[in-house]
């Protein structure tokens, strides 16, 4: 549903009452429950200048962040950035849908360009480097991991060894991932390439292919390899 001027006038009105001291929850509810329901939401993230962060969501980063324009955080979601040397990044248009959960680490680093879209559920733990191009699309519960457990000392707990990373993970602009999408360390997917329902993309995809499986293997191509002048 397309919000109408009386619609957005109030919300503003909210989100601006918000802005005194003492009173943000209560403007920032305020807000959220006169802009309707789920997606009909979306429209806040482009109503102040500022993100929307939902009110019904989780926010912390101590460490460097920068939004673009019409950055919208759904309900549910967790962004936990508790470092002071770690590195956070939205572009433009781009919105995290209900219950995504985004931590960075020590030393991590998280860019995320413009108009992508993170549908419900997705988890991003950059416990090392993790890049998105812009016009990312990632369906439900998709999850990216720039990292693995050391488990090499046998004698002892697995709890107790570093993480290590093999350089983190890229994923290059106009690329969907379907529902379920597991990403893991050391894995660069290249402009335009789709990758099916349930994979585990343990390799690179080269740019326009269709990559599918556990682990994910090349089965076919968009038609062309050569990306789109959008991208
Ligand atoms: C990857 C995908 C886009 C491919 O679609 P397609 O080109 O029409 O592919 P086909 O259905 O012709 O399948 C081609 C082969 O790949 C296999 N395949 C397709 N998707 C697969 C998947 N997700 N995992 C494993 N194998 C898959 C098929 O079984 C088929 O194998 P076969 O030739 O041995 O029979 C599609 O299967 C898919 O997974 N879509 C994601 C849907 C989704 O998550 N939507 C969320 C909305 S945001």
């Amino acid at each position: 549903v397309k919000p109408g001027a009386f619609r957005k006038g109030l919300c503003a009105a909210a989100i601006a009452l918000g802005r005194i001291p003492g009173l943000s929850r209560i403007g920032r509810e305020g807000a959220r429950l006169l802009a309707g329901s789920y997606k009909d939401r979306r429209f806040l993230g482009g109503l102040t200048g500022r993100p929307w962060i939902s009110p019904r969501s989780q926010y912390l980063v101590r460490g460097e962040v920068r939004f673009g324009h019409d950055v919208f955080i759904s309900d549910g979601c967790v962004v936990h950035a508790p470092e002071p040397d770690s590195v956070l990044a939205f572009g433009d248009r781009t919105t995290l849908w209900d219950g995504c959960l985004l931590q960075i680490g020590p030393g991590g680093r998280l860019a995320i360009g413009a108009d992508c879209h993170l549908q419900p559920g997705c988890v991003i733990t950059a416990f090392g480097r993790v890049e998105i191009g812009d016009q990312v699309q990632m369906a439900p519960r998709c999850a990216l991991y720039p990292y693995s457990h050391d488990w090499s000392d046998g004698t002892r707990p697995i709890r107790e060894q570093p993480i290590r990373s093999k350089g983190g993970i890229v994923i290059e602009s106009d690329v969907w991932l379907g529902y379920g999408v597991v990403v893991l360390d050391g894995v660069r997917i290249g402009k335009g390439a789709v990758v099916g329902a349930g994979s585990v993309v343990t390799r690179d995809i080269p740019p326009g292919r269709v990559a599918a499986g556990v682990p994910a293997r090349v089965i076919g191509s968009r038609g062309t390899t050569e990306p789109g002048p959008w991208t």
